[in-house]
Parts: structure tokens; sequence; C-alpha cells
């Protein structure tokens, strides 16, 4: 007989949604930042939410406790709703991930979930097959269906998964030697509103450029071609569209190719900024993107990461 868990923490890392080339199809784990999702057995029914705690460790002031209105619930309802057993399940969400930050928050708490519901069920699903109830979560919250911060969260590492893949989602091998800077300024960009705003019609060209770099930015990661990913990891598309709204975004992005980045965009839909680059740059270039931040007026933290950075994974 199997024996039945009670209770488990999930740990969901901060992710970069689009990584400049491939819009709503290609993304990246970080380390060092992330979601952490307590879920315990109850006798009730269905998934309810016991506590939101925000970054100071203090309940939350409005992210909600409504299991249809939270990230998690809404992946654990799916998933327990399909798998679960007798009994209900209550969740604690410990927020590690700023809001509206363009670091994958939503995607992370769904994660988190989704993994920690996952470990109580009496016959858990492999990690990959848990996309689908962590993009409910991510849904409900950019009220689109992409999974470039979902997949890299749950598994890790630079994962390509267009739509009309899912739930099929593919690794992308990392050269070695390189890693992601992170900065998050301190203003938010809600990503629902940022996806609404966006044109719904491009032109040739700029079909033709955008294939071009996300073909040849994944060839120079597939092939370790350190040179062919500094031409390429650019967004021609997408980045022009919605770099206004982040008030540092020129200051940063000089500062990121002057400090040496191979490329440098927004993360995700916002505020925040990646940058890729060697290794040995990283510091002084995560530092140089602080600097280039304050100096508009705009504080901010900053991450450095490798490139396969690990997935969602159970702690206890
Ligand atoms: N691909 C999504 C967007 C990611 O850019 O709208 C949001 O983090």
């Amino acid at each position: 007989m199997t024996d039945v868990v009670e209770s488990v923490t999930a740990f969901a890392p901060a992710s970069i949604g689009n990584l400049a080339v491939g819009f709503d199809m290609l993304g990246l784990a970080l380390t060092g930042v992330g979601d952490r999702v307590i879920a315990r057995r109850t006798d009730g029914t269905g998934v309810t939410i016991a506590e939101v705690r925000g970054l100071d460790g203090e309940l939350h002031p409005y992210l909600s406790t409504d299991p249809d209105h939270n990230t998690a619930s809404i992946a654990a309802q799916a998933l327990w709703k399909e798998y679960g057993a007798d009994g209900g399940v209550e969740l604690k969400v410990h927020k590690g991930i700023p809001l509206q930050s363009g670091m994958g928050s939503s995607a992370a708490s769904a994660v988190a979930a989704a993994v920690a519901v996952n470990a109580l069920l009496p016959n858990p699903l492999a990690d990959r097959q848990l996309l689908p109830y962590a993009l409910e979560g991510e849904k409900y919250a950019s009220g689109g269906l992409h999974a470039d911060n979902v997949a890299p969260c749950l598994m890790g590492g630079m994962i390509l998964c267009p739509r009309v893949l899912l739930p099929e989602i593919i690794r992308v091998p990392v050269p070695k030697g390189l890693s992601a800077v992170l900065v998050h300024p301190e203003l938010q960009v809600n990503t629902a509103h940022a996806r609404r705003s966006l044109a719904k019609g491009y032109s040739m060209e700029q079909w033709l450029s955008q294939q071009g770099y996300l073909a040849g930015f994944i060839a120079a990661c597939a092939t370790g071609n350190i040179a062919l990913i500094g031409r390429t990891l650019k967004d021609v598309v997408i980045e022009p569209q919605r770099a206004s709204a982040v008030s540092c975004f020129d200051a940063v992005k000089a500062a990121a190719e002057r400090g040496g980045a191979l490329g440098v965009s927004l993360s995700g839909s916002g505020p925040s900024m990646f940058a890729l680059c060697k290794e040995n740059v990283a510091n002084n270039l995560a530092t140089a993107m602080e600097q280039a931040c304050r100096g508009v007026g705009v504080q901010c933290q900053s991450w450095v990461s490798p490139l396969d950075a690990p997935g969602a994974h159970v702690e206890t």
C-alpha cells in the first residue's frame, strides 16, 4: 500500500518569459528567487487557501484567498479535480517573487501549487504532465495561453514551448559558460493589460526578421555558437511596443550593451529586464545595469543565474 503524504512544500523559481526572440514560446528558469506553496490534506472537499503571504512574510494585502481567484488554487483545483482522492487540500502560498514584475510570479505560484498537490496524490504524475494544470492558473492571470513562464519554471533551464505544440515542450540545450542577469526595477506592469495593448497585425518584414532571430538563436544554443547568440538575441516586434512603459528601459539596455551583454530585452512583459552574457562578466554587468536603473531614479534588485537553473521541486 502507498503511504499517504499529508503535507508537502514545493518551490518554483522565477523565470524570464519570451527571452526576447520567442514571444510566448521561449523561457528560462532563474535561480535564487521563487514562490513556495505548502499543500496539506484536509477532511474537507476541494481546494482552499489558508493564507497568502507577501515578500515581507506578512499576509498579502490584496492577493486573493478565494480559490477561484488565485493562480495557485486554480492550478491545484484542476489537478485535484481530475486525480484527487477523497478529501480536500489546503494551500499556503508564500510569495518570493514580486507581483507584476515580469519574472513569472503568477506562473510560479501555479507551478508550485501543482507540484505540491501532485505529491499528495496516491500516484503522482511526472513533472512534465503537470504543465496543463499549471497553465490553467497562468491563463487566469495573463488572459492568454502561453507556457513561456510555466514550462521553464516547472522543468528548469531553457524551454521552447510554442502554443501549436502544447502540451509538448522542447528543452533547448544551453551553452556552457553563459549567465543570465535579471534586473527588477521597482515598477509594475500588468501582463494582461500589456497583452491586450499589443498590435494585432504585423508586417512581412517584422515576421521574417523575428523568425530569423528565433531560428538563429535556437541553432546558436544547440551548437554553442556564442557569437551567433549575440547576433540573434533580439526582439524587433514586441519590445518596441512595450519598452516605453518602463521608464528605465533605455538606460538599463545601454548599460548592458556597454557592459558586454550578448543581448538584452524585457523579461516577459516587463518591467524586469534581462541580459545574457559570458559568466565572467555577469556580476559586473548586474552592477552596471542596477546603477543605470538607479541613475534614472528607479530602485531595483538584480539576480545572476546560470542558464541551466533547476525547475520546481518538492522541498519536504
Ligand atoms: N509571453 C508573455 C507576454 C509573458 O509577454 O505577454 C508574460 O510574462
